[in-house]
């Protein structure tokens, strides 16, 4: 029997050598998924705005979505450790407005709660780990910083962005995160990064240096077609194989082909009988 995976299980795997696994989920069928296939993080990811819920970019989401979504992952109480991303605004007013949201998610069902940026979050990740809440960070490109980031763009590509990424990983660490998402950053910084910090990096589009990765689950199962960014690679093509799928039930339903006598349920042969030759139809026939 598969064991559940803690908060202190995946802190002491920096520098285990096996790198941690983390993949996001928005729903019961993702997180049974996940879980049959053995992954040690389902991120709840903000990302749910445009994977499922049709937005252009993470800024529509409240934090009653993420709970529902949090909810819907937590049912099926999958062994992998079940992280609820916190969405824009619900850390960004006030260290109690912070703590009050990654309870909400906790109380859906999250074991710890994801947020974006630096330094300039270290009393919220102090507060909301002071309340018993495991935090894990996300420095780089941090999509909820679309707008001041002028587009979701590579980040820390010069000295100046390299140091300042160190330095706020460093502070995360020290501000009590138990591990950082590096995502859209060079493979040499993410590297410096992990050598740097105590606990264990993520990396999303940060090379392989890192001491785990991941990937989001639509992207990764080509449930969507759009052009994805090099650091994705696909493993199946489920979009096209759903609408394959769908399209054939279309042409048989409108063939005739479906469904067919074996799909389809039946009387009793007295009631058949009785029933047809009561009524008008039956008795004609
Ligand atoms: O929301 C998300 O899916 C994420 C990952 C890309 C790390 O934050």
């Amino acid at each position: 029997m598969a064991t559940k995976v803690t908060v202190p299980a995946v802190r002491a795997r920096k520098r285990s050598g096996t790198p941690l696994v983390m993949v996001t989920a928005y729903d019961a069928p993702g997180a049974k998924i996940a879980n049959d296939a053995g992954v040690d993080i389902i991120l709840v990811g903000d990302s749910v705005a445009s994977t499922v819920l049709g937005y252009d970019d993470t800024l529509q989401l409240t934090i009653d979505d993420m709970a529902h979504h949090v909810a819907a992952v937590a049912r099926p109480r999958p062994d992998p450790l079940v992280v609820g991303d916190m969405p824009w605004m619900s850390y960004h007013t006030g260290v109690a407005d912070a703590v009050g949201n990654a309870a909400k998610l906790v109380r859906a069902g999250a074991a710890a709660v994801k947020l974006e940026g630096g330094a300039k979050r270290r009393e919220v990740v102090a507060a909301i780990a002071s309340a018993e809440i495991p935090v894990m960070g996300h420095l780089g490109l941090t999509p909820q910083s679309v707008h001041t980031m002028g587009g979701y763009k590579v980040q820390a590509k010069n000295l100046d962005g390299a140091r300042t990424l160190v330095d706020d990983a460093v502070a995360l660490a020290e501000a009590g995160c138990f591990a950082i998402v590096l995502e859209g950053v060079p493979d040499a910084v993410a590297r410096l990064v992990t050598e740097t910090v105590e606990v264990p990096t993520i990396g999303i589009g940060a090379g392989p240096y890192c001491d785990g990765q991941v990937l989001v689950f639509h992207d990764l199962l080509g449930l969507e077609d759009r052009v994805v960014p090099k650091f994705v690679r696909r493993y199946a093509s489920l979009k096209a194989d759903a609408t394959s799928a769908v399209a054939a039930w279309a042409a048989d339903v409108r063939a005739g082909r479906f469904p067919a006598d074996s799909e389809s349920y039946h009387l009793p042969e007295e009631v058949g009988r009785l029933l047809l030759g009561s009524t008008a139809a039956g008795a004609g026939a």
